[in-house]
């Protein structure tokens, strides 16, 4: 028999942990960068209708399957499938999952290194070490090697911990603490000359931008926010109790994530252009606002400058919110491959997070040292698997809880912990609704995305 299976201790514990896997740097960094690019409220708007019109049901498809399973994505759609071509798509899709997960992850471990170093130069600053400063502002393979290292570290300490006593409690101090800093942040850049202009820009839609563009880039940007597609909340509904309501947390954990991707644009689009009130570059030569690694490493950066004291206390307070939404999210991908090792090749949870951290560590090096040979491999890899993987491995897991799996096993799981599910609206429409409309959906999206119609 292999050893117990962990379990979230409480709701608040499953909330805080999916909410935690969801809000990362796709909510504070990607959402409001992306709204301002692709007319303001006008994206705002799209994103909140894809949200809960493609994203939560496909979240629910996976939360669904995961708690009925108790096991995770390959074994899950494994145990759904009815024959031996769904057996083969599933585990196909499974290890698919795996390995988009872990190509995630080798990139956002990457980006969040340089998160935890612009957390610490304000403390090199502090104590005039200006060579430090510049090493670790500076962008060179050495840095991202080092703070890559502590990064996965961290990720690894927490997965090595297992799911009550890692990722459960971590989740339910960093989530709050997250929240507290985003508010206060937030409350003390509204202050400031230039805030209201990119409020305004932030809020006023420009329906003009209403393009087939906008909305591949919202769906991406949904699938990306949610964790989708690659098992990630499977795997944590698979350890969710089966006294809670499904359809009631997935829609909390769509609430939070919405809620703060909206919240963090409140933050960023006003920083931008206090950036610029005070003598920032925030447009780029081709005229368009600064939205990559140029907005968070160089605006922002010195927006804090330009703030004296106070601004170092901010730059702080910004890079460990980043760092801590990271954090919530990256664990949340090391737990895939993590849970497969230890139920698929019976591997102990310490060496299975040893062995796949260093594995997806040696996939980050990869990418800063360009074994890929590419103009731009974080890029290239982060386009892979988010852009293909993630709607790809979505579609998937809709089709198997929507026409593989057998209806009556389908209500009867939705009825643990919702015994009148079957009354209700969600039950009416779901069932027909991530069969049909969501695999459409996201087919006909990737297909524009492709030029292959429109
Ligand atoms: N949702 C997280 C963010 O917005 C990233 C994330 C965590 C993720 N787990 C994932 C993305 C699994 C794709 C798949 O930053």
């Amino acid at each position: 028999m292999s050893a117990p299976r962990g379990q979230f201790s409480s709701n608040i514990g499953f909330l805080m942990a999916a909410a935690g896997s969801a809000v990362g740097l796709g909510n504070i960094w990607g959402f409001p960068t992306k709204a301002a690019g692709n007319g303001g409220a006008a994206f705002v708007v799209v994103y909140l209708i894809l949200a809960f019109l493609l994203a939560y049901p496909a979240l629910m498809a996976e939360l669904t399957i995961g708690r009925h399973a108790r096991r995770n994505m390959v074994q899950a759609l494994r145990g759904i499938a009815t024959g031996p071509i769904s057996r083969f798509v599933g585990t196909v899709a499974g290890l698919g999952g795996i390995l988009v997960a872990s190509l995630i992850l080798s990139f956002y471990a990457i980006v969040a290194g340089w998160m935890v170093a612009y957390l610490v130069e304000p403390f090199a600053s502090l104590v005039g070490a200006s060579h430090i400063t510049d090493w670790l502002t500076g962008d060179s393979p050495a840095r991202n090697l080092t703070f890559t290292a502590i990064f996965s570290g961290f990720t690894m300490l927490i997965i090595a911990s297992g799911v009550e006593k890692g990722i459960e409690r971590w989740s339910t101090v960093l989530m709050p603490a997250l929240i507290i800093l985003l508010l206060l942040l937030i409350a003390y850049v509204l202050t400031q000359d230039g805030a209201m202009k990119g409020l305004e820009v932030y809020l006023m839609p420009d329906f003009s931008q209403f393009t087939p563009e906008l909305m591949i880039s919202a769906m991406g940007q949904a699938f990306f926010s949610l964790s989708l597609g690659v098992g990630t909340m499977l795997i944590y509904g698979s350890y969710l109790s089966q006294q809670e309501s499904l359809p009631r947390l997935g829609a909390m954990v769509t609430l939070i994530d919405v809620g703060i991707a909206f919240t963090a644009g409140l933050l960023i689009l006003p920083a931008m252009y206090v950036a610029q009130e005070a003598g920032t570059q925030i447009f780029s030569a081709s005229g368009e606002l600064i939205a990559g690694p140029g907005l968070i490493l160089q605006v922002l950066p010195a927006l804090f400058d330009s703030m004296g004291t106070a601004g170092m206390f901010v730059a702080i307070a910004f890079f460990a919110l980043m760092v801590i939404a990271s954090l919530t999210s990256s664990i949340s991908m090391l737990e895939v491959p993590v849970a497969f090792s230890i139920e698929n090749l019976g591997m102990k949870r310490k060496p299975a997070t040893l062995l796949m951290g260093l594995i997806i560590f040696a996939l980050s090096n990869m990418i800063i040292f360009n074994v890929y040979n590419s103009d731009d491999p974080l890029t290239m890899i982060a386009r892979v698997s988010t852009e293909y993987g993630q709607p790809l491995l979505g579609v998937v897991l809709c089709v198997f809880a929507g026409w593989i799996w057998r209806r009556d096993q389908l209500l009867t799981e939705l009825q643990k912990g919702h015994e009148d599910i079957e009354r209700t609206l969600f039950w009416k429409i779901w069932p027909w609704y991530v069969r049909i409309v969501c695999p459409l959906l996201i087919l006909a999206a990737f297909a524009v995305s492709q030029g292959l119609v429109g």
